[in-house]
């Protein structure tokens, strides 16, 4: 039983937040299993190398079919998904008609560039794929202290990190945030996978 912390990311917020809730996952005693996505091209001629040249290795359709509980995360792009995330989802029918993904819990993060660029919008456009594929939407409770203190990133609609900067560092209440949600979907992953 494994929880999937898919991810895209260009410059690195994204793998930070991604690395987190893979922690957290794994303090709930869940193995975590990091895995992104590659880049998309508007030139069809350009081919990607099938394994990264560094960093994590690319998901394959087994590893999201396989999955016990899912974290998708992406950085904002124009208040949305970026689309070598979207490009991977739109490639997910095959689940969809297997129902492979049905009452497994999901959740979204994302890293933004400003303050107020659509970290809420982002998550939501992730969540909307994975409730066609019938996953159960986690997000953050007010229970979650960091969530009434943070100055920076972190929403009810779950982790984000508000960048500013390229090396901008994740915040002590964004870290927590990342890790209690990935705590959070690995217990709840456990309990759905013994419900019928
Ligand atoms: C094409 C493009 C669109 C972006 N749109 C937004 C946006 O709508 N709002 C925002 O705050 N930041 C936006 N950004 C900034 C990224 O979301 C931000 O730099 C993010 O932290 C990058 O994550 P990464 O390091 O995981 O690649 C955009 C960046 C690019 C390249």
């Amino acid at each position: 039983m494994y929880l999937l912390v898919l991810y895209y990311s260009r410059h690195g917020a994204t793998r930070k937040l991604a690395q987190l809730i893979a922690e957290g996952a794994e303090q709930a005693g869940m193995e975590a299993r990091l895995r992104t996505v590659p880049t998309v091209s508007p030139d069809c001629e350009k081919t990607q190398p099938s394994v990264p040249n560094d960093g994590d290795i690319y998901c394959t359709r087994e590893d999201l079919a396989d999955c016990a509980g899912l974290a998708l995360g992406s950085p904002t792009r124009f208040g949305n998904m970026a689309a070598p995330l979207k490009y991977f989802l739109d490639g997910t029918a095959g689940e969809w008609v297997n129902g492979s993904l049905v009452g497994k819990p999901a959740g979204a993060f994302t890293s933004t560039g400003s303050m107020h660029g659509g970290q809420e919008t982002t998550l939501l456009s992730m969540m909307l794929p994975l409730l066609h594929h019938g996953m159960v939407m986690v997000g953050v409770p007010y229970t979650e202290e960091a969530l009434n203190s943070t100055r920076s990133g972190g929403t009810p609609y779950g982790p984000s990190h508000s960048a500013f900067s390229r090396d901008a560092e994740i915040s002590a209440e964004e870290r927590q945030i990342c890790l209690s949600f990935g705590k959070r979907l690995a217990h709840i992953a456990r309990k759905l996978a013994s419900v019928d």
